[in-house]
């Protein structure tokens, strides 16, 4: 029950790409294709964009953009992707993130994401390779899953502890609505705060795939493929994922911590990127695409310093 993906603040990534004619773009997380087709349209001749995904599912919605010479697909994941263009010698102007899962993931009951609908436990973005959420929720020890709820769902730390001994005590679970039975029977229903299955279902996504060390070794990749005054803009759709951007962005800036009382900077503080726009979806987006309501975009501009010693 496919529906499509509407991309969420679409003009304002491409504004925050600032992209010129003869840029080499990288749409790291290709999905529908929404953002990649607005950015081929701001592209000139002389402009190439590489779209990556790791759903193999994106491939097929790529094969229709393949006829534009300026367009290459790369089915995978983004970090090793990003991470084989830095090794071609290749240096990007400009590369955008828009992060999580696309409509097309979410409306698939047999992907195992949503929990409103009943399909198998998988929530894997490839699902030719990794553990599904099914064998990680009926293998994981209990301890190690209330982490996993409490550090990449946000969910309290009690009820995620209830919550990880429910699953347990439930196992094995098989489908999606198991683990939302779990949760029901674990925290009961809540009238405020919203549906506490979501944030549950959000963690062990985040976990199966994941999501933070990808981003987090191919945010280093950008930092090396981005050209001086090449722009990284990163939508964001989790405090975890959006954390793990800010503080990329905040540690590269440079700024100096050197005591207040030395006369000359002498810690060689060396911003690696500026740091750009910070928005949220309007009023009118959110009413018009109710997804993009946890969105946040943010914007760095890479300068000509050499890349971090980590990076
Ligand atoms: C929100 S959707 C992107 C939607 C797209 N911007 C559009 O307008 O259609 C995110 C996409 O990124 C992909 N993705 C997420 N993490 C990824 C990773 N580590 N490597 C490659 N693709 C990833 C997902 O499979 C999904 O298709």
């Amino acid at each position: 029950m496919a529906t499509g993906h509407r991309p969420v603040m679409l003009e304002e990534a491409v504004a925050a790409l600032q992209l010129g004619p003869d840029d080499f773009v990288v749409d790291a997380t290709f999905g529908g294709g929404g953002h990649s087709r607005r950015i081929l349209d701001e592209l000139g001749a002389g402009g190439s964009l590489v779209g990556i995904d790791r759903d193999p599912e994106a491939a097929g919605r790529a094969s229709g953009l393949l006829q534009d010479p300026r367009f290459e697909f790369v089915s995978g994941a983004y970090d090793e992707a990003l991470w084989e263009l830095v090794e071609e010698g290749r240096g990007a102007d400009a590369i955008l993130f828009d992060l999580g899962l696309s409509s097309f993931q979410v409306d698939e009951p047999e992907r195992g994401f949503s929990y409103v609908m009943e399909g198998p436990l998988d929530m894997r973005m490839d699902p030719r390779s990794g553990v599904s959420a099914a064998e990680f929720l009926n293998t994981v020890e209990a301890g190690e899953l209330a982490r996993v709820l409490s550090e990449y769902g946000d969910v309290p730390r009690a009820e995620a502890r209830r919550v990880a001994r429910e699953i347990v005590r439930r196992r094995p679970l098989e489908v999606t609505t198991d683990l939302y039975d779990a949760v029901r029977a674990a925290v009961g229903w809540k009238e405020r705060g919203g549906n506490p299955a979501k944030r549950v279902f959000q963690a062990v996504r985040v976990r199966v795939n994941d999501e933070l060390g990808g981003l987090r070794r191919a945010l280093d990749a950008a930092e090396r493929l981005l050209t001086p005054g090449g722009r990284l803009v990163a939508i964001t759709f989790h405090s975890g994922e959006d954390r793990l951007v800010k503080r990329f962005i905040s540690e590269r800036e440079g700024r100096c911590v050197c005591p207040p009382e030395l006369p000359v900077c002498v810690c060689g503080a060396r911003p690696v990127f500026r740091r750009g726009v910070v928005q949220r979806p309007s009023a009118r987006d959110i009413e018009e695409n109710p997804r993009s309501a946890s969105a946040r975009l943010r914007a760095a501009i890479r300068t000509a310093e050499p890349p971090g010693e980590d990076a």
